[in-house]
């Protein structure tokens, strides 16, 4: 299936991440069949897609006009045949347990089209796993979104075993023009590449937490403050590139044997989590909440946090201000 064939696209699930990545290919200008095997989470995705473009649109991201545009190209269905058998290019955001998304792949094969593309946004199973009961593997690949889907830019596009070339060019051309920013990955691996490198960052910084090194918000304001403050501009290689080489290769010699390499999971989180403290959705992690921290100020947090992020979106990515 190539670009141009694409003109309709379904979105199997409808949670955290199944709405957000149909709220990018409805902005994109692609009609969008969303499904979930509970209908009221349509109902709690459609709202949750009107507030996220009004925030879009306060942003100075989308036009007023374009948000009813939008909504108008958004059809909500649990039944799964209504909801693929005239798609060219479906995303599965079910939860991550393998025996669903073998059985909802299997399903989706028999329903849609020969052509069809099926991406999975499965953030640690494997292709060949997951596709093992489908026929046509040429057709399947791993686009892997970052929550919020609808805001964070970068798509990986990841190669499974039986993927064709043409259809890693097509789903990286496809998110390339509903303006997010795909990468192609052709190896395989856990984590693929984003979490892999977000991972060996997190074990260092838990450890430097355990041992009292710095306080969690001293923590923060030193990551945000330095090399997360350049990551959002330049990226860790061309920060090598600038830094010199021969720096970093002194540096690494001196400080890699004392950083952690643990294989374990963090003694920090494996202490957080046996007390029940999961964060801010327990009322204690890193740090302490409110015990009456409700939901009404945790949906104020995480709109406080989009809006941060769709300034910095605009800032670094979208071409210009869209006028009205
Ligand atoms: N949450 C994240 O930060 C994140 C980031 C990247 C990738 N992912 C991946 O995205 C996928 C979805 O994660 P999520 O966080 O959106 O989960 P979620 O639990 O918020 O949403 C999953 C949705 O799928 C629905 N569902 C259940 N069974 C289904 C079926 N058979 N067919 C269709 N829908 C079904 C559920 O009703 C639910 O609405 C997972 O594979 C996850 O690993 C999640």
């Amino acid at each position: 299936m190539k670009l141009e064939e694409i003109h309709e696209i379904s979105v199997l699930g409808a949670g955290i991440m199944g709405h957000g990545i149909a709220q990018s290919f409805l902005m994109g200008g692609y009609p969008v069949w969303l499904y979930d095997i509970q209908e009221s989470i349509l109902g709690t995705a459609k709202e949750r897609i009107e507030k996220n473009l009004e925030l879009f649109y306060r942003a100075g991201l989308v036009r007023k006009e374009d948000i009813d545009l939008a909504l108008n190209r958004l059809s909500t269905t649990a039944d799964l045949k209504r909801a693929i058998e005239g798609s060219d290019f479906i995303v599965e955001a079910a939860p991550e347990d393998l025996p669903l998304k073998q059985d909802l792949f299997q399903r989706v094969e028999s329903l849609c089209g020969k052509d069809t593309i099926m991406a999975t946004n499965t953030s640690s199973l494997t292709l060949k796993d997951i596709g093992a009961g489908v026929k046509r593997k040429e057709r399947l690949v791993i686009t892997h979104w970052f929550n919020p889907p609808h805001i964070v830019p970068t798509v990986e596009v990841v190669k499974g075993e039986g993927t064709s070339e043409e259809t890693m060019q097509t789903a990286y051309g496809l998110l390339m023009k509903i303006r997010k920013v795909p990468v192609k990955i052709y190896k395989e691996l856990p984590g693929f590449l984003v979490n892999r490198i977000q991972v060996a960052m997190a074990r260092e910084v838990f450890d430097l937490y355990e041992r009292g090194v710095a306080s969690a918000a001293d923590i923060d304001k030193a990551v945000k403050g330095s090399f997360g403050f350049r990551l959002a501009s330049i990226g860790p290689l061309l920060t090598a590139d600038l830094g010199g080489l021969d720096l970093w290769f002194k540096v690494c010699a001196n400080l890699l044997p004392h950083i952690q390499s643990s294989t374990d999971p963090p003694e920090v989180l494996q202490r957080l989590v046996s007390q029940g403290n999961f964060g801010i959705k327990s009322g204690k992690g890193f740090y302490d909440y409110a015990v009456d921290f409700s939901k009404t100020e945790l949906d104020g947090t995480i709109q406080r946090r989009d809006q941060e992020f769709l300034d910095r979106l605009k800032h670094l990515y979208w071409d210009k201000k869209i006028e009205e």
